[in-house]
């Protein structure tokens, strides 16, 4: 199913046409250069002083971490995303080495995140970011060190259409609309 952005002018059809998609193909897997290039595209975001603060961690359907994630999922997210084909993991490092911190992780981890689902989509898959999701099981469950927050979740999979989904509040949300402020409302004018 295809939900264009409305845009006043043209984007670039990745942006454009990217969105958010819960309804995955359960029998779809993804290619060792597709999942490369897409953490490539991460790796090779912009940050502040070339700082490099996020870490990926990738689990695929079936292995033992990708059920750990699911069960570091809220309500919601536990219904459709068993059929991703993996999960991409983005943790920051939130200090430096001598503990002092790092003010712009978050943004550059953002970016690399950004980054990754614009290659992802580019090579025909869908990338949904999840913040839903226990972040101290999450930590616990990885014995993740105290200076590696988990950041976000990304569901990798491969897009079916709405009416292949069984739930009811997946279907719902596959076909609602998208919406935006307009962009008068995001632009701040400056004199
Ligand atoms: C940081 C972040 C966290 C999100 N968390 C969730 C989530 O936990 N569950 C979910 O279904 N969608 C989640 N989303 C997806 C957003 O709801 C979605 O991007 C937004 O509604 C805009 O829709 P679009 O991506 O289709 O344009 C998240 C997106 C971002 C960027």
């Amino acid at each position: 199913m295809r939900k264009p952005a409305d845009t006043s002018v043209d984007l670039h059809p990745v942006l454009a046409e990217r969105w958010s998609s819960r309804a995955y193909d359960v029998n779809a897997t993804i290619g060792a250069d597709d999942l490369t290039a897409i953490l490539e595209a991460g790796r090779w975001a912009p940050s502040a002083m070339n700082g490099q603060p996020w870490r990926f961690m990738v689990a695929h359907r079936g292995d033992k971490a990708f059920e750990t994630i699911i069960g570091t999922l809220n309500g919601f997210n536990k219904v459709w995303t068993p059929n991703a084909i993996v999960f991409i993991a983005v943790l920051a490092r939130m200090t430096n080495e001598d503990g002092s911190p790092r003010p712009t992780a978050l943004y550059d981890v953002g970016l690399a995140a950004a980054m990754m689902t614009v290659e992802g989509h580019h090579r025909g898959y869908n990338i949904h970011h999840m913040s839903g999701f226990d972040h101290d099981a999450f930590t616990s469950s990885f014995g993740l060190t105290s200076d590696l927050a988990p950041i976000a979740i990304l569901a990798v999979g491969k897009q079916v259409s709405a009416d292949q989904v069984a739930n009811e509040a997946v279907r719902e949300r596959e076909l609602a609309g998208r919406e935006r402020l307009p962009l008068t409302e995001l632009v701040i004018q400056t004199h």
